[in-house]
């Protein structure tokens, strides 16, 4: 479980308060996208998760370690993996695989441990046949992944990924959002994805939405088909369905109920008023 305490944080002594009472915890297996116009604090929140920056005030917990506590560090640095956008420029070995070794080798690691660690991580991310491939010969998709397959193999519970796919075209964008669907699916890795795109957050368990360096709400992913304003604020379109929802009842006020969940239930909704009329 990561625990957010009351967290603020301000970037020097007297400046701002950037993060503002922070609340949040995050339950393992959990996958949880990260929603928030630009400079409302998601990649500060980010960096206070791994121990990167320390909390002004507040406390951050990792399964009940405090970031602030020197001796936890390189522990909390191995349990929750951290990716930027541009996870390539990191790459700086001549082979993929040495490059996803690279982390693990500086764990005082046994050479079989490694190697196992490096095939299992490129396996988990259908990478093992570019293991001997030098990393700029990858699109940016598959760099991105060599990147998450890097923070595999320190065994982590937690990912955190700052708009992994911010940098990629289309197909890259879909390679890098299944791949942290499946590990979450399949291995039970819990994934926070910071994220200003919309499909991949609908596939959350949860989606939290900051804003001006606090949260300002949170939801399941159902529920935001009544939240079309919300989206708007964070600059993102709202659903097709809310905006159809939304048009029918401004023209006939209130007329579809506040149960629906989906296209399907909208249908059944309408062929229901129609057998009225
Ligand atoms: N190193 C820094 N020093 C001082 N202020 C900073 C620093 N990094 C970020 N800030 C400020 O902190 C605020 C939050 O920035 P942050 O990068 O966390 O936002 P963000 O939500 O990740 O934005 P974006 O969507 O653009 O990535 C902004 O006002 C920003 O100017
Ligand atoms: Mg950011």
């Amino acid at each position: 479980m990561i625990t957010v305490e009351k967290v603020s944080f301000s970037y020097s002594n007297n400046g701002p308060r950037i993060l503002k009472d922070i609340d949040l915890e995050i339950a393992e297996h959990e996958f949880v996208a990260v929603i928030g116009n630009n400079g409302s604090g998601k990649t500060t929140l980010a960096k206070l998760l791994n121990g990167l920056y320390l909390p002004g005030t507040g406390r951050v917990l990792i399964d009940g370690m405090d970031t602030r506590v020197p001796e936890n560090r390189i522990l909390i640095k191995q349990k929750v993996g951290m990716l930027f956008p541009e996870a390539d420029k990191q790459l700086i070995s001549s082979t993929v695989e040495e490059d996803v070794a690279f982390g693990p080798e500086n764990l005082d690691l046994k050479q079989n441990e490694i190697r196992a660690r490096v095939d299992n991580a490129l396996k988990l991310l259908s990478m093992e046949d570019f293991a001997k491939h030098p990393p700029y010969l990858l699109s940016g998709g598959q760099k991105q992944k060599v990147g998450i397959a890097g923070l595999l193999a320190m065994k982590p519970s937690y990912l955190v990924l700052d708009e992994p796919a911010s940098m990629l075209d289309e197909m890259g964008k879909r390679e890098v959002f299944q791949a942290l669907w499946q590990l979450n699916k399949n291995e039970g890795i819990t994934v926070v994805l910071i994220t200003h795109e919309l499909p991949p957050a609908l596939k959350a368990d949860r989606m939290v939405f900051m804003e001006s360096g606090q949260i300002k709400t949170q939801c399941v992913p159902e529920q935001i088909i009544y939240k079309p304003d919300l989206l708007r604020a964070m600059q993102l379109q709202p659903l097709e369905i809310s905006i159809f929802i939304e048009a029918m009842n401004t023209a006939h006020s209130g007329l579809l109920s506040m149960e629906i969940n989906d296209v399907d239930e909208l249908v059944e909704e309408l062929c229901r008023l129609k057998q009225k009329i």
